[in-house]
């Protein structure tokens, strides 16, 4: 529980000195009641506030860069299994941050995490046309043919039509793929569906934005522009 006037100036919405007129004035409404004492206690991650009738967003908003290792599954929690969140430091979990898109246990990489919910569906939509760049390590070997089929846009075993996407061979059993969408097991079904199991993946970019050298299993915050600008760069 913490103080109103604490709460909404952690938001930015103005220094206590202000806020406290402010509230005292009638403009604070709490849960839909209008509170005139800036001392009132309220629980400051569920409370709803608005200010002049405006809704306040309650939490700086940030964009994280992790670099997942294999055997986390990518949600917020999980009755069974471990989550990518324990990697989040406890300072941006209590920001309410959540994975942007999705990596699967098996799978390695960059995954963002934001609680800013307009830019996380900026860079998944496939409207907005974000490259996302795997290499993969797999059974075979890509021929020109398996490059044209991803270029027309491959059919999976299910039915499912995937968006034209870009297969690069790499050599023997090595490839980089790149799509704009994903898809449940995308990569891994893209590849399966060519004759190409998939042994070893690994997301190495969004957009222009790449690991760097991110160790393993660490997370960093980035800017959020300048992160956006790298990330919807068109390749
Ligand atoms: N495609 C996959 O198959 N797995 C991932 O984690 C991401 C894309």
């Amino acid at each position: 529980m913490q103080r109103l006037d604490k709460i909404l100036s952690d938001a930015g919405v103005a220094s206590r000195k202000q806020l406290k007129a402010m509230i005292r004035a009638g403009r604070v409404y709490a849960d839909g009641v209008c509170v005139t004492d800036e001392a009132a206690k309220f629980d400051e991650v569920s409370v709803q506030l608005t200010v002049d009738g405006a809704c306040v967003s309650k939490y700086r908003k940030v964009l994280l860069m992790m670099h997942k290792p294999a055997g986390l599954v990518t949600s917020t929690d999980d009755p069974r299994q471990r989550t990518v969140m324990e990697l989040v430091p406890e300072e941006f979990r209590k920001l309410n941050v959540a994975p942007v898109g999705r990596l699967d246990k098996d799978t390695e990489g960059l995954l963002l995490l934001t609680n800013d919910g307009d830019l996380a569906h900026r860079i998944i939509s496939p409207k907005h046309g974000v490259w996302k760049t795997y290499y993969a390590e797999h059974e075979g070997t890509a021929s020109q043919e398996d490059v044209q089929m991803f270029e027309q846009g491959l059919t999976l075993s299910d039915g499912t039509k995937c968006l034209s996407a870009k297969l690069q061979p790499q050599g023997s059993g090595k490839s980089l793929i790149l799509v704009q969408e994903g898809k449940y097991h995308q990569v891994r079904r893209m590849m399966a569906s060519r004759n190409m199991t998939v042994s070893y993946l690994k997301r190495i970019a969004e957009g222009a934005l790449t690991l760097g050298d991110l160790p393993k299993g660490e997370v960093m915050e980035t800017d959020i522009v300048e992160t956006e600008r790298l990330i919807t760069q068109m390749l």
